[in-house]
């Protein structure tokens, strides 16, 4: 094969491009893959820039998971990290405290409330005072605020800080589980593939301290029936956490609510930016 890649500056790039590609030819080669099939493999690419499903595509394959897997390789004492998915959107509200990450909507009245609470500290445990957490997930039914013409803008999304001790609590709704998008191109080769588009309930927080490494990740719940079939494979055991129902009739009126609600631990773990295992 005629080589594939000429004065590189890149040394990691004249390293891994080469094998790249190769495997690529290596595929077509076993396969026989002829002239018509990869002009539909490239319109299928095509398509998937056209309607921005890089990242999904990325996701669906798992090969987000892969690559989250060696980024974070060895961590410990930490908050494990998550894929961040292509459903973030940059620059969400400042909510203040009390904070509620969601305004009352035609279809929240079909969920819980739950409030999410815990601290954010440096990996030896002293409290990051200066955290900012940065929260999107969605609402009791219908999915994510730019999918449900109901929702407000960025509902279900929101940065915020933390008290002087780490401490956090946001005000939120139980997510359900969802599908990913399915009338684009990651929809077609998960049902060419034989695989449902289900992810299980999650929420997404991205945290940030100074003097430490971003944490992107994601909290799961249990008993969710996607917890050992996520569509892009990204639940980790060490990210679930327990959700407690709240019953009593005072307990709710002191939260100024009229039902019963949930509430959930997440104490946050952030690894100092040079840390004693990079160096
Ligand atoms: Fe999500």
């Amino acid at each position: 094969m005629a080589d594939v890649v000429k004065n590189v500056d890149s040394e990691r790039l004249a390293r891994i491009l080469p094998e790249a590609i190769r495997a690529i030819h290596q595929v077509i080669e076993s396969h026989g893959v002829t002239e018509e099939e990869w002009m539909a493999v490239l319109g299928f690419l095509t398509e998937v820039g056209k309607q921005d499903e890089f990242v999904l595509l990325s996701d669906v394959t798992k090969t987000s998971v892969l690559v989250d897997a060696i980024s974070h390789e060895g961590e410990t004492d930490v908050t494990p990290s998550d894929v961040e998915g292509p459903l973030y959107r940059e620059n969400p509200p400042w909510r203040e405290k009390p904070v509620k990450i969601y305004e009352e909507y035609e279809g929240a009245q079909k969920g819980d409330v739950l409030f999410v609470s815990g601290r954010v500290t440096s990996a030896d445990g002293s409290p990051l005072s200066g955290a900012v957490l940065d929260i999107w997930q969605t609402g009791p039914d219908g999915g994510y605020d730019i999918w449900d013409e109901r929702q407000p803008e960025y509902n279900f999304r929101g940065r915020f800080g933390v008290d002087e001790d780490g401490g956090y609590e946001f005000q939120t709704m139980v997510p359900k589980p969802y599908t990913i998008p399915t009338d684009g191109p990651a929809g077609r080769l998960l049902e060419a593939s034989g695989q449902h588009p289900w992810r299980p309930a999650h929420i997404h927080f991205k945290v940030e301290a100074e003097g430490h490494e971003l944490l992107v990740t994601q909290v799961f719940f249990p008993d969710d029936p996607y917890l050992d079939d996520d569509t892009i494979g990204a639940v980790k055991s060490s990210l679930i956490r327990p959700l407690t129902r709240h019953e009593s009739e005072e307990e709710s009126a002191r939260r100024g609510l009229e039902a019963p609600f949930y509430t959930c631990e997440f104490d946050i773990a952030l690894k100092p930016a040079m840390s004693a295992a990079r160096a």
